[in-house]
């Protein structure tokens, strides 16, 4: 593979005078792709059936002409305001019961049925238009589903259609009621009708009747997303991508992608480091101006995983922000590692949001690679280089890791329905996996739950997951890699039960949580040897080997053949002692990294980052500060 770059751009915020040189200075700066149109409703279709296309016509002939691919979005995360006027009922509500009004974007409930027919008509009237054309390369669906929180609506429309859902799924009413348990506070329905959404109740709403929600949530978003895909493919069968985003967990991912070609993601390391990896203070502090070292790598991985090989990064930041409570620049050279680090993950492309910075409306202190007056930003001269860097690097050669570690949304959805200690977060969970086999320098796969198999892996790591399947238990079992399970995995049944046999119930594993103690911030179990738990501390009854035990005797990994079980959160410390201990008994070999310093090899490369903001020593190299080193394999 060849990676290439590419920007966003907005043709209609600018006279058309400026589009021959925008586009002629894109391509000299070493840029391939443009993606353009998916904030255009309202200059596409001014009025109901009223439509002009000439603009944008000319932008991407003109863009073409300089030998620019366009990435062409469909505008349906901005519907224009005369779409209010002719469904007043579309909006979204947020779970206080009030509407989410037109002003800005994602101003629609994914349960509106006519909302959704004429978004996907919309992109069909553009497929039957641009299909055929020769610059367009590939389309990008709506924009960021999920952004502003927009998956969740409690609205009239959105009830409705989930007491169908739920007709659908159950059939009968004693079934749904069998299933949720409504027995417990005389919470049985006489009628699927009956079934509010489980928002504004007196205290904690059922639990099953909460994961049935997200799911249907899950589901509207899947559909949503298919419906517009049916219709652009209907003309066209160039690849078709969304844009997903850092830490949103609200809808099945891997559903959405299953109706797409390319997955690609928005990252903003600098904004998500402050609001998005639960960083400590002088975690924030240390990496204000580079994010977090392992942030954007695990969702690069994930979003491989979502495209099933495919992705991109569609926005990178290429300066401040605007949306962070504050806006640091990136240090000198991070938007240069962060390009070659979404390499390193085999992205085939990465494109800059934005081209010009907007002087106007919300997004006006946003820095692009342009600033307002045109002239070339900060950062540009770093993208020329980078440019340069891909073009010299040749051909990728990629394979799959050795390591899988296994991320499921259902369980982000399960454990904040009950979390049991506040802030148990199945994503947080993952991603301290993530971070310690990442400090030991392993590669890693991000794996969905469902796949076809885990053949080729050495080590398999499924923590935190809420219903683990019978399928998932077979295939785990049926191949050769070492399996690390738990903390807190298979706790619950697809109905949100606690099954019987109890947890985590895996053939061929003598083990049982008989109990779970949790704590709040600070308090800790200390493990003998390195490290501690805290969060979560399962008691488990066990006749396998206890392979650590906590300081008081307590065992908490114990496995005397192939799967090994956790029964517990570690610590940072705690987390590396658990994998060392599992990435030798896999054959897998570590090397614990300088902090802030991470590696990731590819079949024919090795990546070295350095995200501190000093140099280090390192394999008796001196890598710079957001200095970057590639070795060939
Ligand atoms: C993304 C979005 C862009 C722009 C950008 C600003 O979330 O897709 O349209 O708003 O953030 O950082």
């Amino acid at each position: 593979m060849k990676p290439i770059l590419g920007t966003c751009y907005y043709p209609e915020h600018w006279s058309e005078e400026t589009w021959q040189e925008d586009a002629k200075k894109m391509v000299e700066l070493g840029l391939r792709l443009v993606r353009i149109g998916e904030f255009s409703w309202s200059k596409l279709e001014p009025s109901p059936g009223n439509y002009s296309w000439g603009w944008l016509d000319r932008a991407i002939d003109v863009l073409g002409a300089h030998g620019l691919q366009v990435v062409l979005g469909t505008p349906s995360a901005t519907p224009p305001r005369w779409m209010i006027d002719k469904y007043p009922n579309m909006l979204a509500y947020d779970v206080d019961g009030n509407p989410r009004k037109f002003g800005s974007r994602r101003h629609y409930c994914f349960s509106h049925a006519e909302y959704r027919e004429e978004a996907a008509f919309m992109a069909e009237k553009m497929a039957e238009r641009y299909s055929g054309n020769a610059h367009v390369h590939s389309w990008q669906l709506d924009n960021e589903y999920g952004c502003h929180d927009t998956i969740l609506s409690y609205s009239p429309v959105a009830k409705a259609a989930f007491c169908e859902w739920l007709e659908r799924k159950y059939r009968r009413i004693e079934a749904l009621n069998e299933a949720w348990g409504n027995v417990f506070w005389s919470m049985d329905y006489g009628d699927f009708h009956e079934i509010d959404l489980p928002n504004l109740t007196v205290t904690e709403p059922n639990p099953s009747h909460v994961i049935d929600f997200r799911r249907f949530s899950s589901d509207q978003v899947a559909l949503f997303n298919k419906v517009q895909a049916e219709a652009v493919r209907k003309h066209c069968d160039k690849p078709l991508i969304h844009n997903y985003m850092g830490r949103i967990t609200e809808f099945d991912h891997y559903k959405v992608g299953d109706d797409l070609d390319i997955a690609s993601w928005d990252s903003y390391p600098l904004g998500f480091l402050v609001d998005r990896c639960g960083a400590s203070l002088e975690w924030q502090q240390r990496f204000e101006r580079q994010g977090d070292p392992d942030l954007q790598a695990l969702h690069h991985d994930l979003y491989r995983e979502v495209g099933r090989g495919r992705w991109w990064v569609m926005e990178q930041q290429p300066g401040p922000v605007n949306w962070a409570p504050y806006n640091p620049a990136p240090l000198p050279g991070m938007v240069r590692l962060w390009t070659l680090e979404a390499v390193a993950h085999e992205a085939e492309a990465v494109c800059y949001f934005r081209w010009r910075q907007a002087p106007f409306a919300q997004e006006q202190m946003h820095a692009g690679l342009l600033r307002p007056d045109s002239k070339e930003s900060a950062t540009y001269p770093e993208i020329e280089l980078v440019a340069q860097e891909l073009s010299d690097l040749g051909e990728l050669e990629v394979e799959q890791a050795d390591i899988a570690l296994i991320f499921d949304y259902e369980s982000c959805w399960a454990w904040e329905t009950q979390p049991q200690a506040q802030g148990f977060d199945a994503f947080a969970l993952v991603f301290e996996f993530y971070r310690g086999l990442r400090r030991l320098g392993l590669t890693v796969d991000i794996v969905r739950p469902d796949r076809n198999d885990f053949d080729g892996y050495k080590l398999v790591l499924a923590p935190g997951l809420f219903d683990c399947t019978d399928q998932l238990k077979a295939k785990l079992k049926s191949c050769d890699a070492l399996k690390l399970i738990g903390p807190r995995t298979g706790s619950r049944d697809s109905d949100f039960r606690i099954p019987n046999p109890l947890p985590p119930a895996i053939d061929g594993l003598d083990c049982t949580v008989s109990y779970v103690e949790t704590f709040p911030p600070r308090s800790a179990r200390a493990i003998a040897g390195d490290g501690a738990i805290h969060t979560w501390l399962e008691f488990i009854e066990t006749t396998e080997t206890v392979l650590m035990n906590l300081e008081d005797g307590a065992p908490i990994l114990v496995g005397d053949h192939d799967i090994k079980y956790l029964a517990g959160w570690p610590d940072a410390e705690g987390m590396v002692s658990v994998l060392l201990k599992v990435a030798e008994l896999a054959g897998l070999p570590t090397q614990k990294l300088p902090e802030g310093v991470r590696k990731r090899q590819i079949k024919s490369h090795e990546f070295i980052f350095n995200h501190n903001s000093f140099a280090v020593e390192f394999n008796g190299e001196r890598i710079p500060s957001a200095g970057v080193v590639i070795n060939r394999r």
